[in-house]
């Protein structure tokens, strides 16, 4: 789907052009959707950092309703009157309050593709600086930016208005630069569409592995993702440490090994930061490993407590219907002897309410036990063969 915005107060010249350019989409087989500031109250961004915290823009006004077209947008339209040079303080505010989605979703924009057309009372009049105020925000968000190339079109579309609806639809030379501009746009998103499944297939081979502070089988577990790394190249493995992960992963000595093998772990800051489980939720993950996983993690989703990352993730993770593979470290009632980072053996007792939960979880749909790291092969190959 692609989005249109007009940038115009008034049902004028900017407005007509943008439909213009929708309609030609439109008969070439894409679906459009139109938004126009016109009559809507889009406050400026008030730098509050509040969607830096909680991921969404707190204004609420007309700029939900373009939030929610934008996220099922494949290719954007912008389309601005020329003010002093430049874009509209409207257009301006808009791609400003998109700040909230980037805060997000860092790769909110990345692979869509955008154009941008400006109208000018003046025949010269800045539609060209406005346009590369358009190009430069895509270029910031990851937006591809698709001009009309040379010989009319070369940043994009530009139209001379005369200030009047009538005269804009004088305007030959505006045109073609808009048909020309829109036929390379047509192209760059069919480009993209062949692209994107390619994409679509590489999102299934990413996997969380999610790490807490225990231990016991560690640079075991450790070993195993190594080899599985090694066999399965093409497969992203993002590591996830709990804050008790990355004190026993210091302790065993073993980030430089998780750095060199995984790139660097994320470390966990409080239940939603680094955003795992939101990832998760939105399939960008094939599944989720947490190996080894504490008591204390296994008793937090056995009781539905999502207080912290790796718990949160894989009751996120469990409502998406994204498996979860998880190897307690407290597996069956009795003894275990674990090695200590100095090689000493460290006599522990698993005890009967560790147990049950890890009974309990067994039980959940989505939910699946391993019992040692050996059986993390089994899930891989399971997954990708
Ligand atoms: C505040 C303001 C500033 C403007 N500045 C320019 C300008 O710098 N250059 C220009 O060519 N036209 C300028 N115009 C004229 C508009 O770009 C022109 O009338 C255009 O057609 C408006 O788009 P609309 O018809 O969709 O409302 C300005 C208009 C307004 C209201």
């Amino acid at each position: 789907m692609i989005v249109g915005i007009s940038g115009s107060p008034r049902k004028k010249a900017t407005e007509y052009v943008l439909r213009e350019a929708l309609r030609i989409l439109e008969a070439q087989g894409f679906q459009t959707k139109f938004f126009t500031v016109r009559g809507k109250e889009i406050k400026p961004c008030q730098h509050c950092d509040y969607c830096l915290k909680h991921k969404v823009c707190r204004i609420e006004d007309d700029m939900q309703e373009l939030y929610g077209m934008l996220k099922n947008a494949r290719g954007i339209v912008m389309a601005t009157p020329v003010y002093n040079g430049g874009v509209s303080a409207q257009i301006k505010a808009v791609m400003d309050r998109c700040r909230a989605l980037v805060a997000a979703d860092y790769d909110f924009f990345r692979g869509k593709a955008g154009m941008a057309i400006a109208v000018g009372g003046d025949r010269i009049g800045g539609q060209e600086l406005a346009i590369q105020q358009i190009i430069t925000f895509y270029i910031l968000n990851g937006v591809i930016p698709v001009s009309g190339g040379s010989f009319g079109a070369n940043l994009g579309a530009t139209f001379w208005s005369k200030d009047t609806l009538e005269g804009v639809k004088e305007d030959e030379e505006g045109f073609r630069s808009l048909r020309k501009t829109v036929k390379r746009f047509a192209s760059t998103l069919k480009m993209l569409e062949g692209d994107e499944m390619a994409e679509e297939k590489k999102k299934k081979k990413r996997v969380a592995w999610g790490i807490t502070g225990s231990g016991d089988r560690l640079p075991e577990t450790v070993e195993v993702m190594k080899k599985i790394r090694r066999q399965y190249p093409d497969v992203e493995i993002a590591v996830y440490l709990s804050k008790a992960g990355e004190q026993v992963i210091k302790y065993y000595k073993l980030m430089n090994d998780l750095k060199e093998n995984f790139g660097a772990a994320r470390v966990e800051i409080d239940a939603n930061t680094p955003f795992l489980a939101g990832q998760v939720q939105v399939g960008r993950y094939e599944f989720l490993l947490i190996a080894p996983a504490t008591s204390n993690t296994v008793a937090k989703i056995s009781m539905g407590i999502a207080d912290s990352l790796l718990s949160n993730a894989a009751i996120m993770a469990l409502k998406a219907f994204v498996p979860v593979y998880i190897m307690p470290s407290d597996y069956k009632e009795g003894e275990v002897i674990t090695k200590l980072p100095d090689g000493r053996d460290l006599r522990l007792r698993v005890r009967k309410e560790d147990v049950e939960h890890v009974r309990k979880i067994a039980t959940m749909d989505g939910v699946f036990i391993l019992e040692k790291p050996e059986d993390i092969h089994g899930v891989f190959k399971k997954h990708f063969g």
